[in-house]
């Protein structure tokens, strides 16, 4: 058989990677896609001379990639928005079959790229964009494609789990954190994109569009990020028996579907809490396969060039057969204040008698109830000689508008002397 000839735009971490995976694992690539995988082209903005590019010819024009008539299936790996979009579109109208580990452009722009694959009869492969070489994209689309998923939870951005780890099991905090999350090349210069969540938040717009037929629908994901939590929350945590982690949780309701993206409690006894360091993991709930963990790297040179050589490996064979993704309607997404939630909540407030019981009657008027509280005997000096201490407390479930408005309440109290801090509590249960 002839060999699959690829053209790949981009020549940086990935792409590298791309170059290394098919030249050090040729024979087994070759044996098991059934013939050859070749890099014909590659074309990035700047040349890098040191690259071992095999045969490949070097260009400077990622967007003649498409067209070039070397190239059978395209492989996108500069990231970003526009370009990326605009080399996957006209790959598309060139007919041929594309492979990508860009989130963003398929969260972003989902629904018209695969209405525009479907009407070619095209695929897109893009298991490289969802946590890295954990094989979540094809679980879901074939391996338990039998099944109606009710959840899927996990931790998907490898930077917040690394910098969450590095507090709580080395005490230091979010700023030396995330230096030290600099230094290993887990973090970018601009750490924006995934410290605030909007990384995982693309990844789980995809997820949940596979798994829940609603279309892709990133605006309608709450998305929080880590940059506020505190060692003291990590301990106080610890001490109810949780860990704090950055998880992207979508659920099947009888409200519709909820998605949804924040650091969050996980029990100590949910193996998801002891997944550290930048790896990822996800659990699918599914009504007959019961619940799937699967954990991995979630980024990074090798890992993800496996995913993106795992997509060419299955057009080689011929399977083009493109991942079906019901573009659906956003009429079934759950507003965030209608979720139900338990709450961990944090309040400082002066050290005088009563302030507990006043919280608590606050709660109560909420419907709210107590299912845990920590009354720290640690009493910190604060301004104007007066003492304060927080208070912790876990709630039992609650909507979260309530929480919301009460936590309004409590904090309007005159002895809460600084703003409360809240973070859901996860069971990772259906
Ligand atoms: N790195 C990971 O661990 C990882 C994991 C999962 C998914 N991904 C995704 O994989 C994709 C690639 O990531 P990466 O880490 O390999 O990125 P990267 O190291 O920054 O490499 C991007 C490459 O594309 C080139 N490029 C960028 N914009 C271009 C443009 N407009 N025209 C021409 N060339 C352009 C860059 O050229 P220069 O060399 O001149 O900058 C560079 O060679 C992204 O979508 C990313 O989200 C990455």
């Amino acid at each position: 058989m002839k060999a699959l000839r690829v053209g790949i735009c981009g020549l940086g971490t990935v792409a590298q990677g791309v170059f290394r995976v098919l030249q050090d694992n040729a024979d087994i690539i070759s044996r098991r896609a059934g013939r050859e995988i070749l890099i014909s082209v590659v074309a990035s903005r700047t040349p890098k001379p040191d690259v071992d590019l095999g045969g490949a010819v070097f260009s400077t024009d990622v967007f003649s990639i498409p067209a070039h008539p070397d190239v059978d299936v395209v492989v996108e790996l500069i990231g970003g928005e526009d370009a990326a979009l605009r080399i996957i579109e006209s790959s598309i109208e060139q007919s041929k079959n594309v492979v990508t580990a860009n989130k963003a452009v398929i969260a972003l722009h989902g629904k018209k790229l695969f209405q525009s694959l479907s009407s070619k009869g095209l695929c897109i492969g893009f298991e490289g964009a969802v946590a890295g070489s954990v094989p979540i994209v094809m679980s879901l689309s074939e391996a338990l494609a039998a099944n109606e998923y009710d959840l899927i939870a996990g931790i998907i951005n490898g930077t917040s789990n690394y910098i969450l780890t590095a507090m709580a099991k080395e005490g230091r905090s979010f700023d030396e954190a995330l230096r030290a999350a600099k230094k290993l090349g887990y973090a970018e210069a601009d750490p924006t994109f995934d410290i605030e969540g909007i990384d995982a938040a693309h990844k789980l717009t995809i997820l949940a569009a596979m798994a829940f037929d609603i279309g892709f629908h990133y605006e309608a994901i709450n998305t929080e990020g880590i940059s506020d939590i505190t060692l003291a929350d990590i301990k106080y945590a610890r001490q109810l028996g949780y860990e704090i982690k950055h998880v992207g949780i979508s659920r099947r309701t009888s409200d519709g579907i909820e998605i949804r993206v924040h650091p969050a409690l996980i029990p100590l006894e949910h193996l998801m809490s002891r997944i550290d360091g930048s790896m990822n993991a996800l659990l699918v709930h599914s009504n007959a396969a019961g619940d799937t963990l699967m954990a991995g790297p979630g980024a990074g040179e090798l890992p993800t060039a496996s995913a993106v050589v795992g997509d060419l490996i299955r057009i080689a064979r011929g399977n083009i057969s493109p991942i079906n993704i019901d573009l659906g309607s956003p009429g079934r997404i759950v507003a965030t204040e209608n979720i139900t939630s338990a709450y961990y909540l944090r309040i400082p407030s002066l050290d005088k008698a009563g302030v507990f019981a006043r919280v608590a009657t606050i709660l109560s008027d909420y419907d709210i109830s107590i299912e845990a509280a920590i009354q720290q005997e640690q009493i910190k000096p604060g301004k104007d000689d007066q003492d304060w201490v927080p208070i912790v407390i876990l709630t039992h479930l609650v909507q979260e508008k309530l929480m919301i408005d009460a936590i309004r309440k409590v904090q309007d109290l005159p002895e809460v002397i600084g703003p409360i801090t809240r973070i859901r509590v996860e069971q990772l249960d259906q």
